[in-house]
């Protein structure tokens, strides 16, 4: 199998490492959810060497995510664990920061439900969880790439889409997170950063 790559991680890394390096500054243990091709992985952890990353995704995409791990081999980075949030048992054990990029849109609305209501469990308290991707606001999308992109993913599949902001923050509340951030980025993407209360 060829190395996956994606294009969009080497447009968006440098702008969303130095949101993570602000909030991660005080930070351990990271966990990533939906890894992807593991690019997210290997820059972060090499910008941020105080932090120890794990990253997991389903398994079907482990292999490509071992073939970045293994090519540059960093202390801090840690191969992937299995976690379909809807399926999997989450790891045995706390973070203080959890992070997921382009995955809210992806996944099935219950697994955003199931993803809030782990990162709810697994952070311990004053840790962060950072979402980063396209989101709509009072069921609005700002921008028409946005309106293109929402169009595209629910042709692909029912079960996608950009997801509503007060939607996922009654999530987050629900899971005890309080809102801290909510951050425009690059080609109309924001930040959001909750704090385990
Ligand atoms: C568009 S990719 C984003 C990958 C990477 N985070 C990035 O920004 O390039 C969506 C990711 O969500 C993951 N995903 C989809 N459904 C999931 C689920 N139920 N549990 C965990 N991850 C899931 C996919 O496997 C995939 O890695």
């Amino acid at each position: 199998m060829d190395k996956p790559f994606s294009q969009a991680c080497i447009n968006n890394r440098a702008p969303i490492a130095d949101v993570l390096e602000r909030v991660f500054a005080d930070k351990r243990d990271i966990l990533e959810i939906g890894s992807g091709t593991g690019q997210h992985a290997v820059w972060f952890a090499s910008k941020m060497p105080h932090l120890c990353w794990q990253t997991s995704d389903q398994v079907q995409n482990h292999s490509g995510i071992c073939q970045w791990l293994d090519e540059c081999s960093l202390p801090n980075l840690l191969a992937p664990i299995p976690l379909n949030v809807l399926k999997d048992a989450w790891p045995n054990r706390y973070y203080d920061g959890i992070y997921s990029a382009n995955t809210a849109h992806i996944m099935p609305w219950e697994a955003v439900v199931a993803m809030f209501s782990g990162v709810g469990e697994r952070l311990l308290s004053n840790g962060v969880f950072c979402l980063y991707g396209p989101m709509k606001y009072m069921g609005e999308l700002s921008a028409q790439s946005n309106v293109q992109f929402d169009r595209m993913l629910k042709q692909q599949s029912p079960h996608q889409g950009i997801r509503e902001f007060h939607d996922i923050n009654r999530l987050a509340l629900k899971a005890g997170l309080v809102l801290l951030e909510d951050l425009a980025m690059p080609a109309n993407n924001r930040f959001l950063v909750w704090q385990k209360a």
